[in-house]
């Protein structure tokens, strides 16, 4: 993995695959490179390190009307020029860049190296060129169909071939491939990031798929050649929705995009005259919400941690068993599928493979599946049976900071609407309907916190090690919590339920390791201040995330930062907001790359 883009068309290919490069950088990269196709040749240029290095080994005059570009993040072989994609073969006229794992790729690699091909990298991709080349002479998307058909595992591949400078081959199993349609031109890419500068007018690829890609338009087709028809789609989001507007980073400027966001999640879904919810994607008949009788929340990282709030949410509005897995765990362990279990997986980007991996696994079995997912068209929208988009506008940043709150308040919306289906009364609808509407109004005065919150962050930004606790609703505030801080800050973050303090992590607690405890307003509040004195008993600072109007928490924490009260099953995504505030200023501090940490990537795609 990890970002693919390619062009064809009657303007100079190179600046339009680097400018492509760059909107896909954040999604984490190690290596980059592009090949271009002219004079009958490929001329292929990469380097390790950033694009800036690229460019520095970029010739000035580079022809070319056609060529692919690719950011790595190594998997097969450290990060290196020569093991930078593209990939050539032997005899130079295939290009390759390639998404994805061949996991066949010894057996395949010793058989071509016993028929004598030289490998220059040790990647899995270099396969795939020589793979290509030695195919007999067909036409290109047949060369391409027979190596696929020798390779397992995942791709999403684009091609070029020095004697076909009229077109590029693209292909897709389990790694996204889409095609940009633009004026007597054409795009392929991994993610519309790439290409939404250029055109809006986008076709998915789905898996199993070929596409011969041409100036003038496209052929797409399955692997055993039978031709199939694709509608274009249009891209919901605008170019200029992936500029930084002034901000430093992106991960600033998406935390305080979250009132709009949240406000377009809520967007015509709430009911005021019933007090509930409509979500017309969910495809799901009233008398079906009421057949659930058990809800499975799945994703990965801060989307699995939505899913654990999401579970508590649906647990107490619908009274409906709910409980959430890593999507790792769950493929893996041979899960029962059960039919009057409703499925829910959770993913910014639709792409997360453990993620659309556990989606195919439940839709297999016969279960089914509902995306919470905010990017339109991807993978794992189009593989469930329904779901809710959570138009939070596109993140840039690998730490995910409004998709996370958006993804909450879509669960938020999914449980009032299964609780309305059920026992909860319309004055409980009506409470939660108006609390959720107050929500980005409750954002902006928790993104008001940030002047203290900061100050806070520089006065603990040196520590080394923090613990993050909760109870209850609040656990998974102190999840995210922690997260974000060791994500983005490297400093070591723990999150515990408060009450799983005294039974190992107090061991640790002294002067130098802060505490920071989410203490709503809410039944267990008084439970949560003993814990906090627990703390404060072993000289720990405390860091208390709480709402105005208790004065112990102010007598007793080192510092307090406070948020309006709302529901209290949707303090989470009240709650969530200083605590990324908290990272970014404490990884600020500490002169941390905050839209790309180190060793993560924004979509993970590959196992
Ligand atoms: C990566 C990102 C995380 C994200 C997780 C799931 O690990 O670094 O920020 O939470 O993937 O991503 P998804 O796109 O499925 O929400």
């Amino acid at each position: 993995m990890c970002g693919i883009i390619g062009y064809i068309g009657n303007r100079s290919a190179a600046p339009i695959l680097m400018s492509g490069l760059r909107r896909l950088e954040y999604r984490g990269y190690d290596s980059a490179g592009i090949a271009l196709v002219s004079n009958g040749a490929v001329r292929v240029h990469k380097a390790a390190g950033k694009l800036f290095q690229l460019e520095a080994v970029l010739p000035k005059r580079l022809g070319g009307k056609l060529g692919i570009g690719h950011t790595r993040w190594a998997t097969h072989g450290a990060p290196s020029d020569v093991n930078a994609h593209p990939h050539v073969s032997a005899d130079g006229s295939i290009a390759v860049v390639h998404n994805g794992i061949v996991e066949n790729s010894p057996a395949l690699r010793a058989r071509l190296e016993a028929e004598g091909v030289e490998f220059a990298s040790e990647t899995d991709t270099e396969i795939i060129a020589h793979l290509i080349a030695r195919q007999e002479e067909q036409p290109i998307e047949q060369r391409v169909r027979d190596a696929l058909a020798l390779v397992q595992g995942t791709y999403g591949i684009a091609v070029v071939d020095s004697t076909r400078p009229d077109c590029v081959v693209i292909a897709r199993k389990g790694s996204p491939v889409i095609i940009g349609i633009g004026d007597r031109e054409m795009f392929v890419a991994s993610d519309v990031a790439a290409l939404v500068r250029h055109t809006r007018q986008v076709v998915h690829l789905d898996d199993g798929e070929v596409a011969v890609v041409d100036s003038r338009g496209y052929r797409t087709m399955t692997m055993d050649a039978r031709p199939i028809s694709k509608s274009p789609a249009t891209v919901e989001w605008e170019d200029d929705a992936y500029e930084r507007d002034g901000h430093r980073h992106f991960m600033y400027k998406e935390i305080l995009d979250q009132p709009e966001a949240i406000d377009r999640t809520l967007g015509g879904r709430l009911d005021r005259q019933f007090h509930t919810a409509h979500l017309g994607g969910l495809n799901l008949e009233p008398g079906e919400l009421l057949d659930v009788k058990r809800v499975k929340l799945l994703g990965c990282g801060s989307a699995y941690y939505a899913g654990i709030t999401g579970a508590h949410l649906i647990e107490s509005l619908a009274r409906i068993p709910a409980s959430a897995e890593p999507a790792a765990e769950f493929r893996y362990r041979n899960p029962v599928i059960e039919r009057d279990t409703l499925y829910i997986a959770v993913s910014q980007s639709g792409e997360t493979i453990d993620t659309l991996m556990a989606v195919q696994e439940v839709r297999r079995s016969g279960g089914r599946v509902l995306g919470i997912v905010n990017v339109v068209g991807s993978s794992i929208a189009r593989e469930a049976d329904g779901g809710i988009y959570m138009h939070a506008g596109p993140e840039v940043a690998v730490a995910s900071t409004k998709a996370y709150t958006c993804s909450l308040v879509a669960l938020a919306l999914l449980a009032l609407q299964l609780g309305r289906t059920r026992d909860l009364s319309p004055e409980q609808g009506r409470r939660l309907v108006e609390a959720m509407e107050r929500l980005p109004a409750d954002i902006e005065a928790a993104l008001a916190t940030e002047p203290l919150v900061k100050a806070i962050a520089l006065r603990f930004a040196h520590c080394t090690s923090a613990f993050y606790i909760g109870r209850g609703a609040a656990f998974p505030i102190a999840l995210e919590g922690a997260q974000k801080l060791k994500e983005i800050s490297y400093i070591h973050a723990e999150a515990y339920p408060a009450s799983e303090l005294k039974h190992g992590p107090l061991a640790l607690v002294d002067s130098r390791i802060p505490t920071v405890a989410a203490l709503p307003h809410d039944a267990l509040l008084d439970k949560s201040i003993s814990s906090m004195e627990e703390v404060r008993a072993r000289s720990g600072p405390v860091i208390a995330l709480t709402h105005p109007g208790d004065e112990r928490i102010a007598e007793r924490a080192d510092a307090v930062i406070e948020v309006p009260r709302t529901e209290d099953v949707l303090n989470p995504v009240v709650m969530a907001v200083p605590l990324q505030l908290f990272a970014y200023h404490c990884a600020l501090a500490l002169g941390r790359h905050i839209d790309q940490p180190r060793n993560l990537a924004k979509s993970v795609t590959v196992e």
